[in-house]
Formats: structure tokens, C-alpha cells, sequence
């Protein structure tokens, strides 16, 4: 699959090409007549009437080599609307032959230079297929030339790069199978981030254990692969003001370990670390698009298997917080991995503020389904402008309760907590309320629940089907809009 994207100042005279022409939501053509041939224009005159005008998108064979492509865009329409109508052009022709086209920004009427920015950031969005593993690739070729004024300033072009580079790595990091990006390959694959301007810092079993992060040491034990931290720092600006911190739920893969997941759907487990795959996703964004913040994002990578030195139901460990825990349910593993990373995360670099991200659990798909991730935070503040920022790109997040009744429920008889509740019920709050108690210095904290939201069967509005790269684009959007 390749999308090539060239802006140009004029048109090329040479009319065999397909051509984008956009046009007000009453389909008023007479705007167009400057664009096109008369001959053109009367021909579209003529068709226009056997059109549905109810669809956004109508298309003119003018010639067997040459359409005529009318988009139609409402007033005030919405950054999101502009992108759903670009990933609604790709599924339209991405199986069209010639796929050669020529876009004409100054049909746009609004002043926005990013309009046509935005319709392509859906259309690239959208193009994104992990076909790595087959061995016949449907290649699919787009280039669209656009010419006129309406187009986004090179910073804004390098920003829609930036942010489809970071999602199309999430995407690749979440679609690897377990054999394949397992702890050792992930931390390697890490490492090369360095060449972006990230500076990278691998914790390896050897020093995971000499700092006490036993916690996140216990869920891998019963595996081949090793266990890691991996931190990346971006630093946007030149001075040493308090970095922004993302921490991500790194499993590759999880069978739930002793307390062993069922068969049916476990394969689904290969996408356990998309809450790292984000963050790193995210830190690609920043650097490729060099952005002004100081930002660092925290991964825990590891393995969840059975095995001869798998950790135990019952085991008691102590965190890297000093806090001990008993492991009750050795398939509630990801709280056990961010703990150690929250507290770590904390100490280490005083951030401004910490967001985690983790397919935590499965109640979340029971209470949000593949519409929101489940919010759950200690600050107020946080929680608006990232339910803000979802609300804007269209990826959703809802606020869900912490209470410090739902707290108790995890106090251990053997140990100073556990790592689920006995009273069952309040999955994802419980699994929250775990998490929280990591965060020791009232840092400003907010914890994405994203396993209703990672993964795609059957495709979304700017994806098609498998990984989503959800988070990649809120996190930027938050970022943006509130700190930078
Ligand atoms: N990785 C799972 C959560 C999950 C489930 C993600 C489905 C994506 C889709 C997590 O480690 C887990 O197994 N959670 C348990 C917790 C329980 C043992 C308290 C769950 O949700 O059942
Ligand atoms: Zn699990
Ligand atoms: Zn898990």
C-alpha cells in the first residue's frame, strides 16, 4: 500500500488524471465551472440529476481514464466529519485502477488551510493494513496531487506526518505476533528510537532487581523472554521543566499464567502491550514533529506465562514502592507491571503529570464496549482536557469512578494489598483503585483503560480493522492544546 501525497501551485494542464473537486452541501455546481472544461461541466450538468445527493461523495465518469470526484462539504463542518469524509474517499477507490488524482483546494471555500489536511489525514488513517505476513500483498497505489492555495503550512503538513507515523508504529507494535515481538525483540526495536531523537534507557532483569521492581519481575518469571523497563525522554525544550509522563502496559503476551486463560480467544492476548505501544507511538509523534514539551514515556515489557518458575497464586511481593503485594490471580497481571512503572515513573522524573494506558481489563468491554476508554483519575483538571481531547479527534474517553470503599476491597489479610478483590464486581474501578495506590506522591494521575479500544474486528471510522492507534492521536491533541 502506498498513498503519495505531492502539493503543487498549479494545476497541470494535462487533464487524463482523475480529478477531487469540493463543493457546497446543496451540490450548487456553478462554483466549479472556473475549475473545468466547458465540456466537462455541461457533461456533469447533465449526469447530476441521476445523482443521490443525499451522498457526500459523487462520482462523474467523464472517460474511460478520467472522473470528475464532487465532495461535498457542509457548512462549518467538523475536523472529524473532514477526516471520516477522507477515509470514506479511500474505501471508495482504493480498488479503482487508475488511482492517479489531482485535487483542487481552491474549491474550498472556508479560509482553513487545513481543511484539505485533514480530509487526507483520514484518507492516510484509514490506508493503514499490516500485511507483513502475507505473502501476496494487494498493492494498492494512490497519488494525489494538490494544487491552490487551500493547503496546510509545511509545520502543519510535518504534524499530520508525525502523528499517522506514531499511529502506524502502534499499529505495526500491536498487529506483531507474540512469537515475534516478544520482550527482547520489543526492547531492541526500542532501542533504534534513539535515531529520532529520543534518548532511550533499557532496564534490563539484572538492574529490574537490583532496584526492587519485584512486581513487575514476578509476571515474567515464568517465561523464556526477559523482563524489561524501558524509558524514553523527549525533550522538547531547553530548559529542565518538569516532563509530561505516559506509561504504557507492555504484556506481548498474556495466557493469564497459573491462573490460565480459557482457549477460546486467547490469541486476542497478542495485543496486551498496546497500552506501551501507544506510548511509544506517542513518543515518536513528539520527536518527529518536534514538539515543544518536555515528555517521557515508561514501558514494562514482559511475558505472562505458565511455567515450572511461573509466579504462583498466593506468592507475596514487594513493590518497587516498598508496598507488598499478594498475587491472588496471577491473570491480573497488568496492574502488577504499572505498578512498579507509576511509582518509578514518579520518583524518577517529578512529572507534571502521569497517564497510563492498559488493556486492564475486560470489564471495561462490558461497561464501554469499542465506544470510550474507561477514565479513571485523582485530578479534575486532567480529566476534562482529556475528555476534551477525545471528544475533538473522536477518540472517546469516559470517567469512571475511584472511591476509597472500592480501595478496601483490595486490603490483604497476608500482605499489604492484593492483587484483586474477593467481593467481585467494580473490575475495571478495583483494578484502578490497585493502580492508584502506586502513585505516592499525589501526582496528578490519570489511567486509560483501552482494551475495548486497541482492537478493531470489523474496522472503525479512521481505521480498518485490527490495530486502532487509539490513544496516539487524543494524547497528541492533549498535549497541543495544553501544554505546548
Ligand atoms: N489483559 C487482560 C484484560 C483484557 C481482556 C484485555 C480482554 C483485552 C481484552 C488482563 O490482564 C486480565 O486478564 N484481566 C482480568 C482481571 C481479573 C483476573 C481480575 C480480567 O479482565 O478478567
Ligand atoms: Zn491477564
Ligand atoms: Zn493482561
Amino acid at each position: 500500500m502506498s498513498i503519495a501525497i505531492n502539493y503543487k501551485n498549479s494545476l497541470s494542464s494535462k487533464n487524463f488524471s482523475n480529478l477531487i473537486l469540493f463543493i457546497d452541501e446543496k451540490f450548487n455546481i456553478s462554483t466549479l465551472k472556473k475549475h473545468i472544461s466547458s465540456s466537462e461541466f455541461s457533461l456533469i450538468l447533465d449526469l447530476i440529476k441521476t445523482k443521490d445527493l443525499k451522498k457526500k461523495i459523487l462520482t462523474f465518469d467523464i472517460n474511460s481514464k478520467r472522473k470528475i470526484i464532487l465532495i461535498s462539504l457542509k457548512k462549518n463542518i467538523t475536523v472529524s466529519e473532514l477526516e471520516n469524509l477522507g477515509a470514506k474517499f479511500y474505501d471508495l477507490f482504493k480498488d479503482f485502477k487508475q488511482n492517479v488524482y489531482n485535487l483542487n483546494s481552491d474549491t474550498i471555500f472556508s479560509k482553513s488551510k487545513n481543511m484539505v489536511g485533514y480530509f487526507l489525514h483520514g484518507l492516510k488513517l484509514k490506508s493503514y493494513v499490516f500485511d507483513k505476513y502475507k505473502t501476496k500483498k494487494n498493492k494498492i497505489n494512490i497519488s494525489i496531487t494538490i494544487s491552490g492555495k487551500n493547503k496546510p503550512s509545511p509545520q502543519d503538513q510535518i504534524k499530520f506526518k508525525a502523528i499517522e507515523e506514531g499511529t502506524f508504529y502502534t499499529r505495526d507494535l500491536v498487529s506483531e505476533p507474540g512469537n515475534i515481538l516478544h520482550p527482547d525483540e520489543y526492547a531492541k526495536r526500542l532501542k533504534s528510537l534513539k535515531n529520532i531523537g529520543l534518548k532511550i534507557n533499557i532496564y534490563d532483569e539484572k538492574k529490574l532487581k537490583k532496584l526492587g521492581m519485584n512486581t513487575l519481575l514476578g509476571v515474567g518469571q515464568g517465561s523464556i523472554r526477559g523482563s524489561y523497563l524501558v524509558t524514553m525522554e523527549w525533550n522538547g525544550l531547553k530548559d529542565k521543566s518538569k516532563p509530561l509522563a505516559f506509561v504504557g502496559k507492555g504484556v506481548c503476551f498474556d495466557t493469564g499464567g497459573i491462573s490460565l486463560k480459557p482457549a477460546k480467544f486467547m490469541e486476542d492476548m497478542t495485543y496486551d502491550m498496546a497500552g506501551s505501544a501507544v506510548v511509544v507511538g506517542l513518543m515518536k509523534s513528539l520527536a518527529l514533529r518536534k514538539a515543544k514539551i518536555n515528555a517521557v514515556g515508561v514501558v514494562g515489557l514482559v511475558e505472562n506465562m505458565p511455567g515450572g518458575n511461573a509466579q504462583r497464586p498466593g506468592d507475596i511481593v514487594k513493590s518497587y514502592s516498598g508496598k507488598t503485594v499478594e498475587i491472588l490471580n496471577t491473570d491480573a497481571e497488568g496492574r502488577l507491571v504499572l505498578a512498579d512503572a507509576l511509582t518509578y515513573t514518579e520518583e524518577k522524573f517529578k512529572p507534571k503529570f502521569i497517564v497510563d494506558l492498559a488493556t486492564l481489563t475486560g470489564a471495561i468491554i462490558v461497561s464501554l464496549g469499542s465506544e470510550y476508554a474507561g477514565l479513571f483519575s485523582n485530578d479534575d483538571k486532567l480529566s476534562k482536557q482529556l475528555i476534551d481531547a477525545g471528544n475533538y479527534v473522536e477518540e472517546k474517553v469516559w470517567r469512571m469512578p475511584l472511591n476509597k470503599n472500592f480501595d478496601k476491597l483490595i486490603d490483604s489479610k497476608n500482605a499489604d494489598m492484593q492483587n484483586i478483590n474477593y467481593v467481585g464486581g467494580a473490575g475495571s474501578t478495583t483494578a484502578a483503585q490497585f493502580l492508584q495506590r502506586f502513585i505516592l506522591n499525589k501526582t496528578p494521575w490519570a489511567h486509560l483503560d483501552i482494551a475495548g479500544m486497541a482492537f478493531s474486528k470489523y474496522g472503525g471510522a479512521l481505521n480498518s480493522g485490527g490495530a486502532t492507534g487509539y490513544g496516539v492521536r487524543l494524547l497528541n491533541k492533549l498535549i497541543e492544546d495544553n501544554y505546548e
